[in-house]
């Protein structure tokens, strides 16, 4: 755990690749596939707003409204098709539909499963059959359900990560109760069927303006390790005047879908030495004199995500004065099988006009600061971290101006099981601005909010991470590696404000038996088999308060280290309770 010390942006000069930054380019815009341009097998019965291909032989439709959300499953089999909604991905506790079509009649039935076996009928029977039929090789299911049922034995519905599982098998069950999973093809996928990608919404329409511009990596030989982050320089070209970014998306290379674990692109306040800035280096050994000012996000985009969209009264600017002129390109390999074959030519791909829109777009991140700092003790179920960007930042930072939030990435590692970013005001706890309760470290996606969120002076944000560390035997400390861990959001709004970080991490209080020892010394030495050991930690994160940083763009604005302590919470959100039992 050499890493653990590791602060992020740590100048250290070392080996980097020679030659000078490199220019983003253009690059040609790319026809945009309209959903349903991929799906196969007989159209649906009607147009869905957003469809995903679960595999080759499985096409998913869904719609939905406050209520109720509606299905359409065309499978490639004359036999019958299961599709349920899971907690895991695995067969455990899922809510279950199984249906097949028999001599012209439609068999169906809401089940659940508690295990590998036949997943037994509900006593309430919550999915509507709307429609069956057999189409050639195909068949199609068409069902619709509340998206809270309120039957312990069905999964509600909730806006953030779901996890879907389906199933489908060559032959017809001899009856109702003798559905064998037998001979079934199987899967399961990570969707947001509540917020879906702005990029599966209905075919959108760029203007005839619109031009690409290509930040990727060139031939980088991914290092036989575990993680690296690959750090290179870009100066964007001339524009001729301002434009918007409108929208951007990953550019993968085949076979790199899940070595491309992150790319952040960060602007830099100011501008960096062409002559002497490298252009690629590895982010660890960083040899930027300047990098210290590259550490505002213009774009945050991890693994599963697609093309963002952004709303048509924003766009971010670039290309007028003020605007940034130089990034700095973060690219996480995940590579755990440390492969030393992988030449990446990853990166991301802006698409930009000059039909500016009313507002510009900013970036803040909030949560944990990156650092060692973070502690994350082994055997627990659901370790809580919390970041807080605290009154004094965000009102010293904003004035007058409100901040309208329409996006949010939540991100952290592979221990991340409950992501959330709470929002307090005068004392009272808002809704979320955005929670996921199923977080899926392989599939990351900036969401777009149900409706713009406000946040002015005087306001408070944290965020907050659950952990599953039960399957680990050492303590997990913050870090870049996957192994390490974050808890960030990415909060996507308008009008652009000069603050774009705000973060924290806690100033752990030593108990006085420990006097004199560094925290790091004292978890590395804590046996974490005894329970005491957890309620000591635990003590100590809840009593410790918090160092804040809070950094601003140009650099004319910076409060750094002041000490906070958590959000006194009178008041915590009470979810509307929608089921009386
Ligand atoms: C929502 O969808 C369900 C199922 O399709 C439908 O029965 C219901 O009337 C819809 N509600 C509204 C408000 O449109
Ligand atoms: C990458 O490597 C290939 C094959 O060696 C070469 O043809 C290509 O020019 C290289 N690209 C860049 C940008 O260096
Ligand atoms: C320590 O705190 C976590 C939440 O962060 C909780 O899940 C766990 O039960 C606590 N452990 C003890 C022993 O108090």
């Amino acid at each position: 755990m050499l890493s653990c010390l590791t602060l992020v942006f740590v100048a250290m000069a070392t080996s980097r690749v020679a030659g000078m930054i490199s220019e983003a380019k253009f690059g040609v815009v790319p026809t945009i596939s309209s959903p349903g341009a991929t799906a196969k097998g007989p159209p649906p019965s009607e147009s869905f707003p957003y469809e995903d291909q679960l595999s080759d032989d499985y096409t998913l439709y869904w719609k939905f409204n406050n209520t109720h959300i509606t299905f359409e499953m065309v499978v490639r089999t004359n036999g019958w098709v299961g599709f349920g909604i899971s907690p895991s991905g695995a067969m455990k506790s899922s809510d279950v539909i199984i249906g097949w079509v028999k001599d012209g009649q439609t068999h169906f039935a809401d089940r659940h499963a508690e295990g590998h076996f036949l997943p037994a009928k509900d006593s309430s029977q919550d999915w509507t059959l709307l429609m069956g039929q057999e189409s050639g090789e195909y068949t199609v299911l068409k069902v619709s359900r509340p998206l809270e049922t309120c039957d312990d034995s069905d999964r509600p519905i909730l806006p953030g990560t779901t996890r879907v599982i389906f199933a489908q098998s060559p032959n017809d069950p001899p009856s109702d109760d003798a559905v064998s999973y037998h001979g079934s093809t199987r899967g399961t996928k990570s969707l947001l069927l509540l917020d879906p990608p702005t990029s599966d919404k209905q075919k959108i329409s760029l203007p005839s303006d619109v031009k690409t511009l290509e930040f990727t990596n060139r031939n980088v030989s991914v290092p036989s390790a575990d993680t690296t982050y690959w750090c290179t320089t870009w100066k964007l070209p001339d524009l001729g005047g301002k434009h918007h970014m409108i929208r951007y998306e990953p550019i993968i290379q085949t076979g790199h879908e899940t070595l491309l674990h992150h790319v952040i692109l960060y602007f830099c306040d100011g501008s960096l030495n062409e002559a002497t800035d490298p252009a690629a280096f590895h982010c660890d050994r960083n040899p930027l004199k300047h990098s210290s000012h590259c550490t505002h996000v213009f774009i945050a985009w991890a693994i599963g995500g697609k093309a963002f969209n952004y709303p048509s009264h924003v766009g971010h600017s670039l290309g007028s004065a003020g605007d940034p002129g130089y990034f700095l390109m973060e690219t996480h390999y995940d590579n755990p099988r440390m492969r030393s074959d992988y030449v990446d030519d990853s990166g991301l791909r802006l698409y930009l006009t000059k039909e500016l829109r009313q507002h510009d777009g900013g970036v803040l991140m909030a949560g944990v600061q990156v650092s060692g700092y973070q502690i994350i003790p082994p055997y627990e179920k659901s370790f809580l971290s919390q970041g807080i960007c605290d009154t004094a930042c965000i009102s010293e930072s904003l004035g007058d101006t409100e901040m309208r939030v329409f996006a949010n990435v939540l991100h952290a590692h592979l221990l991340g099981v409950k992501l959330r970013t709470r929002h307090f005001r005068n004392g009272v706890e808002l809704p979320p601005i955005q929670e996921d309760n199923n977080y899926d470290f392989n599939y990351q996606e900036a969401r777009m909010l149900e409706s713009e969120r406000v946040i002015k002076k005087g306001d408070k944000l944290l965020v907050e991470c659950e952990y599953d560390s039960s399957q680990r035997t050492q303590v997990t400390h913050g870090g870049l590696s996957s192994r390490e861990e974050m808890c960030l959001s990415f909060l996507i709004y308008y009008p652009r404000s000069k603050l774009s970080r705000c973060v924290s991490r806690i100033l752990y209080e030593i108990p006085d038996q420990f006097a004199g020892r560094s925290v790091y010394d004292i978890v590395h030495h804590l046996d974490w088999t005894d329970p005491r050991s957890h309620e000591g930690f635990n003590h100590s994160v809840a009593v410790s308060p918090h160092a804040q940083l809070c950094h601003g763009s140009h650099t004319s604005f910076q409060a750094n280290l002041q000490t906070i302590s958590l959000p006194k919470v009178n008041n915590p959100y009470q979810k509307p309770q929608m089921c009386h039992n």
